[in-house]
């Protein structure tokens, strides 16, 4: 195909490419929960002092090299968790999550990723089986395709890889 530079119809073509390559890509929605707000000056000892903008900017640089879009959002509550996971039908393929401490009490988040029925990926900053024994149990674990605990910030980064790749894999 050879349009004069410039002119309309290679403009409309252009556009047309670009939008088809954005439509193509993988949309991940990576959900914080409780707390995670905090990161950065909540238990420095146990959490490290990356602030959760810190591990979002990875998760963007992450994103771009893995070239797939993600959706960041975090909340301190349960009912929004679970709203924001019925919002993935139509829009997003995988779920990235650190439920913080609603990964050892909620049964309505785990619910939730058992409907939509899409692969998610469970992850925390801290090894949660090193640390005290009501952490060792994960609602979310069974309904996840993995988990990944105690790489600190990292474990989000490899947690993006296994969901992308699971998705480009399956
Ligand atoms: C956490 C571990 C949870 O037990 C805790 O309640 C959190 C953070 C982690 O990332 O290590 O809030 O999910």
């Amino acid at each position: 195909m050879r349009f004069e530079s410039g002119s309309k119809t290679e403009i409309k073509t252009l556009t047309y490419f670009v939008a088809l390559e954005i439509l193509k890509l993988l949309n991940i929605l990576v959900l914080h929960g409780p707390n995670l707000n905090l990161l950065g000056q909540r238990e420095p000892g146990v959490y490290g002092l990356a602030t959760l903008n810190d591990i979002n900017k990875l998760l963007e640089q992450e994103a771009l090299a893995l070239q797939v879009k993600v959706s960041i959002q975090q909340s301190n509550h349960e009912g929004v968790l679970v709203d924001a996971i019925h919002s993935m039908l139509g829009q997003h393929q995988g779920l990235l999550i650190n439920a913080g401490a609603y990964t050892h009490t909620s049964v309505a988040i785990r619910d939730a990723i058992a409907a939509i029925n899409l692969p998610a990926v469970e992850v925390h900053l801290s090894n949660i089986y090193r640390r005290e024994d009501f952490r060792h149990h994960s609602f979310i674990a069974p309904v996840a395709i993995g988990q990944i605990s105690g790489f600190g910030s990292e474990s989000y980064r490899l947690g993006l890889q296994a969901v992308v790749s699971h998705l480009k894999n399956h």
